[in-house]
């Protein structure tokens, strides 16, 4: 599964050590920046990661922001995202099982470096519950989506 990153210059440290993180367990990690020194508007990093995850499904993506919510905004509005703003373990465990999310998105001005490897391990372990009320109720959000 390839894993795409990105942050703002809210997140660049802490989008480095998650992405060092992820590659020291093996994930195929790409980095869409930025980096030091660097400044960007988080609905851009967000388009990035979400366009990338859009046009391969089997892909996730994880986005950092100062508090997440930013990118999640964002990255919904790009067709076949599904973003999830957290800033703990259940919920981004659940929203792989319940929502089917293909993006994470955290802050690292709400969360430590510590919580956040916690999070994208549950995030990453969990696998959506398909052919139930879950994957009815996700239909019901891509019909949403059809009608703008
Ligand atoms: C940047 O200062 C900040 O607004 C951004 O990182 C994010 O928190 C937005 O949601």
């Amino acid at each position: 599964m390839k894993l795409y990153i990105a942050c703002d210059h809210a997140a660049i440290e802490m989008k480095n050590e998650i992405a060092q993180y992820l590659r020291e367990k093996n994930h195929d990690v790409e980095d869409l920046g930025i980096n030091i020194g660097e400044k960007i508007d988080y609905p851009v990093s967000a388009e990035r990661v979400a366009r990338k995850v859009a046009a391969d499904p089997a892909s996730r993506g994880i986005l950092i922001c100062g508090t997440g919510i930013g990118m999640s905004i964002a990255a919904n509005k790009v067709h076949g995202v599904r973003a999830a703003a957290v800033s703990e373990v259940y919920s981004a465990k659940l929203t792989r099982i319940h929502n089917n999310s293909n993006v994470i998105c955290f802050g690292a001005r709400v969360i430590g470096i510590e919580t956040a490897k916690m999070i994208v391990d549950a995030y990453l372990e969990a696998e959506f519950e398909d052919g139930g009320r879950h994957a009815a109720r996700v239909e019901l959000i891509n019909k949403l989506e059809q009608q703008g």
